[in-house]
């Protein structure tokens, strides 16, 4: 750089500056040459410059600067003058810079892609370049938003005590239910490492070791079907907590909550966020994550139809499940090829139809006119509080597939009806009472629904021999805006207790042993109560930046099929690697 100093950011040059000798430094965002004058607009993460440099000016700076194109990258100095025509549309459109000295440190060719915001370019060009594509300013914005959301964090949780602690990227396999990213071993041929789908059990060993309040902002990673707010490896805030009841963990985290939306987003959040057994957000909203932010809440209205000819509703009720509806208002006047779209939609969450009644100032249409008569109708708008231009639609099948579809039906008619557009919008809701086990059709035994060494209520801990799957964890979740920001819950930490928990899983002793060993070994020295939570982090940046896209806020994210374009990873490797690992591949074809 021969001595040169860069003084200021493109962005921050104001009129107070005018007069003031100075050196930016950044990218051409463009050149142009307008005879006597050349305008370069230069970038750094701050913003945008306007430079202009003439033969008056500065001759040797002026014929230099007509070769730099977009992209180079450059430095400029001289003093800030007030603009003749100023560019309202920048912060810094009241100066520009009299570029008395130019520096090209390097040239570019010409990007693959716009450095623009709002770029809506192909996915896979603007990851294999992500660098060209990080150079954007939305791309900047969030990541710095990341970075603040971090520091908040951090200082927050080290106001309250807490200490941040690493735990192994290399290690063995944790029991949280997604498949495992695994790493050979050189020295232990044949044996693998597991990456860690979460620091479950390390940060429940710390509670043993006396760290009673842990933390730590840290990459997880697991092998799952790809969505729009999946990573394979994405960032948890993850934490844990000794000698503390449900209450305690929430209480600190709504605080954290109000502490991030309040710096980051200037926004307000009430206290004590709003809470909701699993129940009744499964039987309103059929989902354990429901969007508060529109009503349009799941009825029951079994009772209402169990008196009809209807045989799609008689067959879901006697075979044990119900019929249940939503009311989308003012929606009467869909089309019919919209609403035959709607039945194909809940297909996808295992429905077999729906019923659909449109109530209109005189008339009633129906897909099920044959089979319910005007009394059922009627009956069936009364319990919905229907009016005339609304919209009814009813599932009839098992309890889950009917939550299933109505739930995800519910946020997609809200989405079509214009409900969620306001993104400014924020709405909270932690969900408890969580099922602590789920009975597994195809093993024929009841399975952990977190993890084994979650913690019954107490006042279900009765019923583990006599009806498991009745028994409630001391689980919990936030959710915000309809999706699950984060999860935790109170550990066992009673041996008994324990051992109870896995024989009722059936999990054999010596199994949980293999499995857990490591733990349970742990448990026999003093583990003091405990609990915890974990938050996607990504998930919470997405919110603050408000974008639903986990790409938009990971530097170098992996792509839908969990490949990276840019470094070409997952690859072959050499030969001699895998010998080393003692590795035979038998390729198999794709
Ligand atoms: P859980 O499995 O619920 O809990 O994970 C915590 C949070 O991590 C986020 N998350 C993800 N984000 C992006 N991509 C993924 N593939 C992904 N998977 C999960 C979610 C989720 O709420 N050890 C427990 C926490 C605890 O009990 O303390 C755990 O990992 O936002």
């Amino acid at each position: 750089m021969n001595g040169l100093k860069r003084t200021h950011m493109c962005g921050e040059l104001r009129e107070s500056n005018i007069g003031e000798k100075i050196t930016v430094m950044g990218w051409v965002q463009r050149k142009r040459n307008l005879g006597g004058l050349v305008f370069v607009d230069l970038r750094d993460r701050t913003g945008i410059l306007q430079i202009v440099f003439g033969e008056k000016i500065n001759r040797e700076a002026f014929q230099k600067s007509d070769n730099v194109k977009s992209e180079y990258c450059i430095a400029a100095t001289g003093v800030i003058v007030k603009r003749e025509s100023p560019n309202k549309g920048i912060p810094t459109g009241m100066v520009e810079l009299k570029g008395e000295y130019i520096k090209i440190f390097s040239e570019s060719e010409t990007p693959p892609i716009y450095i623009k915001e709002n770029l809506d370019t192909d996915e896979n060009i603007r990851l294999k370049y992500r660098y060209l594509d990080l150079r954007r300013p939305d791309m900047q914005r969030i990541l710095r938003l990341r970075h603040r959301t971090a520091k908040v964090i951090r200082d927050f949780m080290d106001e309250e005590g807490f200490a941040e602690i690493e735990t192994p990227i290399l290690g063995k396999s944790t029991p949280e239910g997604a498949r495992d990213y695994l790493v050979p071993s050189r020295n232990y041929k044949g044996k693998f490492y597991a990456l860690p789908q979460s620091p479950q059990l390390f940060k429940q060993l710390l509670m043993v070791s006396g760290f009673d309040r842990y933390f730590q902002i840290v990459k997880c990673f697991r092998d799952e079907d790809l969505r729009a707010n999946r990573q394979p490896e994405f960032t948890q805030v993850d934490m844990e907590l000794s000698f503390v009841e449900q209450e305690d963990v929430m209480a600190l985290n709504e605080r954290l909550l109000q502490r991030v939306f309040k710096k980051i987003l200037n926004l307000d959040i009430k206290l004590p966020i709003e809470r909701m057994p699993y129940r009744i957000a499964m039987e309103k909203y059929g989902s354990d994550k429901p969007d508060l932010r529109f009503g349009m809440e799941i009825n029951d209205i079994t009772d209402v139809v169990e008196n009809t000819d209807f045989k799609v509703f008689q067959n879901a009720i006697e075979k044990g499940g119900s019929v249940r509806a939503i009311k989308v208002d003012g929606a009467a006047s869909m089309s019919r090829k919209q609403i035959d779209k709607l039945v194909e939609f809940v297909k996808d969450y295992g429905a077999k139809g729906l019923v659909w009644i449109e109530y209109r100032e005189n008339e009633v249409k129906s897909s099920a006119s044959k089979f319910l008569s005007e009394e059922d109708m009627k009956a069936i708008f009364n319990k919905m509080k229907a009016e005339p231009g609304d919209l009814v639609l009813i599932a009839a099948d098992k309890d889950k597939v009917v939550f299933d579809s109505l739930g995800a039906l519910r946020v997609h008619m809200a989405k079509e009806t214009g409900l969620l557009k306001d993104n400014n919008e924020f709405r909270f809701v932690w969900v408890t009472e969580f099922p602590l086990l789920s009975y597994n059709e195809e093993e024929k035994r009841y399975q952990a629904e977190h993890h084994p060494f979650t913690m019954p209520m107490d006042e279900d801990i009765q019923y583990l021999d006599s009806d498991p799957g009745r028994v409630r964890a001391k689980a919990y979740d936030i959710v915000l805006n309809g999706e699950e920001l984060g999860g935790g819950s109170i550990r066992i930490h009673d041996t008994k207790l324990q051992e109870k928990m896995f024989q009722v899983i059936g999990i054999a002793q010596e199994n949980a042993w293999d499995k857990f060993g490591y733990l349970l070994e742990a448990f026999k020295f003093g583990p003091p109560p405990h609990g915890g939570l974990a938050y996607g982090f990504d998930r919470m940046i997405m919110f603050l930046a408000k974008t639903d896209n986990i790409k938009d806020v990971i530097a170098f994210p992996k792509n839908q099929n969990a490949f990276c374009p840019l470094t070409e990873a997952p690859n072959v490797v050499d030969e001699s690697q895998l010998k080393e690992l003692g590795i035979n591949i038998n390729r198999v074809k794709e």
